[in-house]
């Protein structure tokens, strides 16, 4: 790359490390003074001083590389100094080859700057330290990211269904870092412009403006995000895309035998953000588009801005497990809009989101459905409060020396949604909704921690409406172990209902055909089946499949709690199913729980890791380290 010294040195002649660099060679980095220490700012998280420096726009420049695994290129920051006389940036990175650092002066020419990686912390990198001269308010990194990158899975023409490769990004909670030398903070909001060229035969998509109805022949893919987002909504992918649309501002991608079945489950997608809008206020991203990765994808879904990502495994044919896509779009409003400012507030996103869900399904569905989700949710959150460490059992907790990856479990999503269902009972939905409203356009486009929120909510909630609910009662359900005593347990007649008749079953009075299953809904079948936990031996599981084919399911949640069951019985055509679904689908929510009880029964480890070692070329690195865990392969 050619380097242009700066024409006019006297603006940065005070900056002695930055003259030392001004020769004719080739300018070496240079080695920092053994003092300069790297400060943890307030997100633990984060090696960024952000409040000394901040990212406003980010420029990208990338190359993808489908056989190698890499994208390579650069990126260019625009920065805001509020402390100008600050000369250091620290950057997040993690196995991320960092080729060249130069500073822009204000004429735009470049300006080679001092520079140097820090050392490796594990799961948060390394940080990328640079000299930053006085005056400057952009730097240019040239780089590119290692084909191990954690946050994006790389995948061969034989992995996918297409017969083309495929590469997604993930990099939620914290690693944007590993395709990215950025501020890596929730903390931080930028808006940004990229330039990405693929193979020809595949199409580049962004969570930005600007994607694509069809391929571009010359490979070359321009995207522009107009609003500030946090680091962790950062998305690119790329494949054999096609797209369809849904409605006027809505639509979706997948591989082409995708495109049909998904098209058709995700029809209500329109109407799901008239309802969002109707509830919370405008939807700001412009459009909301959804892509359907492979079934390696290790979540359900990903709220990533404009273009949200999701599992095949949502697609029932029936729309049935469409609260995911409820979900995913309820981010637009809590989390993208207004977001969590570090980990430990993560419930600001999450338990937002699922109460927000649950209004857009009552929306839609009616509050049987809804009700019947929310017991569903209100059973698994007892489970996980009575088994998980004390520390983990309340809304706002102590990451600081964890990895954030540990922040994602039920407690912030369902103790968070049940917080919310309380306070819109004390206060009265319409009061609430108004707060709501209220709420998302004050802080839109912020940052904000619990404490943001507790404030907030005491001036526009407690002290507005008093004699509903004391600060007492909010600090206990934010920072006290457990869910209050005055939490309101949901209730639910359609699975009242089933538990009537699997108790019946299950004394022997009545026989399996006389189940009314006909009635049943996917979460009616849901709740039996978590309800048959350790009750079934395997004579009993073929007669059931014999009257249900429940082996067969199409519904990947009811298919999921049948292969449970087989594991606990030890029924040999559960298992045939089991391997296949572990060798297709990597979505921890099924494949964790799925390994762990594999490695906990007294048949099954060894099979497990056999099965393991052949399914794991295909997982993502996120699927891989939750598996390993469960398997007992790798620590904690
Ligand atoms: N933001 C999450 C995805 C995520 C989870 C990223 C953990 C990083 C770590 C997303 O919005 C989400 O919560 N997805 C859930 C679905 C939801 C319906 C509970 C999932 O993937 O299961
Ligand atoms: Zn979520």
């Amino acid at each position: 790359m050619k380097v242009l010294f700066v024409k006019s040195i006297t603006v940065f002649a005070t900056i002695l490390l930055l003259a030392a660099c001004q020769t004719d060679e080739a300018p070496q980095p240079l080695k920092p003074a053994p003092d300069m220490k790297v400060e943890v700012g307030t997100d633990p998280h984060s090696f960024a001083e952000y409040e000394k420096v901040q990212i406003s726009h980010m420029t990208l420049d990338l190359d993808a590389d489908m056989s190698r695994r890499t994208l390579s290129g650069h990126v260019v920051l625009d920065l805001e100094r509020p402390e100008p006389g600050f000369q250091r940036l620290v950057l997040d990175t993690r196995d991320l080859d960092i080729h060249d650092v130069n500073a822009i002066d204000p004429d735009g020419d470049f300006l080679p700057v001092s520079w140097h990686l820090g050392k490796d912390h594990g799961h948060l990198g390394r940080p990328l330290v640079i000299v930053l001269p006085q005056g400057i308010s952009q730097v240019r990194i040239d780089y590119s990211s290692r084909p191990e990158a954690f946050g994006l899975q790389w995948l061969d023409a034989e992995q996918t269904s297409s017969g083309r490769p495929f590469m997604f990004s993930q990099s939620q909670p914290h690693y944007a870092r590993t395709w990215v030398p950025l501020q890596d903070t929730p903390a931080v909001r930028y808006t940004f412009d990229a330039t990405v060229r693929g193979p020809r035969d595949l199409m580049v998509v962004m969570g930005a403006d600007g994607n694509l109805f069809e391929l571009n022949a010359t490979g070359e893919y321009h995207f522009h995000m107009p609003e500030p987002i946090p680091s962790y909504l950062m998305a690119i992918a790329i494949g054999d895309l096609e797209f369809a649309e849904i409605g006027p501002r809505s639509g979706v991608y997948a591989e082409p035998q995708w495109i049909g079945p998904a098209a058709e489950e995700f029809d209500v997608l329109e109407e799901m953000i008239d309802i969002g809008e109707n509830l919370y206020g405008p939807y700001r991203w412009g459009r909301y588009d959804l892509l359907v990765l492979p079934p390696s994808f290790p979540f359900g879904g990903m709220e990533n801005p404009r273009l949200s990502y999701v599992t095949p495994t949502i697609i029932a044919g029936d729309g049935s497990l469409l609260a995911l896509v409820a979900h995913e779009l309820a981010h637009s409003w809590s989390g993208n809009l207004v977001t969590n400012a570090a980990w430990r507030d993560l419930w600001l996103n999450e338990g937002f989101t699922v109460y927000f869900e649950a209004r857009i399904m009552e929306a839609l569905y009616g509050a049987e459905i809804r009700d019947q989700l929310a017991k569903l949710a209100w059973d698994g959150l007892q489970d996980t409060l009575a088994q998980a460490d004390p520390r983990d059992r309340q809304l706002v907790r102590d990451l600081s020396d964890r990895d954030p990856e540990q922040a994602f479990m039920r407690v912030p999503y369902d103790m968070g949604r049940f917080f919310l269902d309380w306070l819109e009972d004390r206060f009265g939905r319409e009061t609430f909704d108004a707060f709501l409203r209220e709420y998302f356009d004050h802080f839109a486009f912020e940052s904000i921690t619990s404490e943001d929120f507790r404030d907030y909510a005491r001036e526009h909630l407690v002290e507005a409406h008093p004699g509903r609910v004391s600060m007492d009662e909010i600090d206990e359900w934010l920072y006290e172990p457990g869910m209050p005593e005055f939490a309101i347990a949901p209730e639910s007649d359609a699975f009242e209902q089933v538990d009537d008749w699997g108790e019946r079953w299950l004394a022997g009075d009545i026989e399996l055909d006389e189940l009314p299953v006909e009635d049943w809904s996917v979460h009616q079948w849901r709740h039996f089946l978590i309800g048959l936990e350790n009750k079934l031996d395997a004579e009993t599981m073929m007669a059931m499949d014999n009257e249900f084919a429940l082996v067969e399911q199409q519904n990947y949640e009811i298919l999921f709690l049948w292969l449970m069951r087989a594991i606990e019985a030890e029924y040999e055509p559960g298992i045939e199913r089991l391997e296949q679904f572990l060798l297709e689908v990597g979505r921890n929510k099924f494949t964790r729980p799925l390994y762990a009880s594999l490695a906990e029964s007294d048949w099954g480890r060894d099979w497990a890791v056999e099965v393991y070692e052949r399914a794991r070329p295909g997982y993502h690195p996120l699927t891989r380290q939750a598996a390993e865990r469960a398997l007992g392969l790798s620590e904690e």
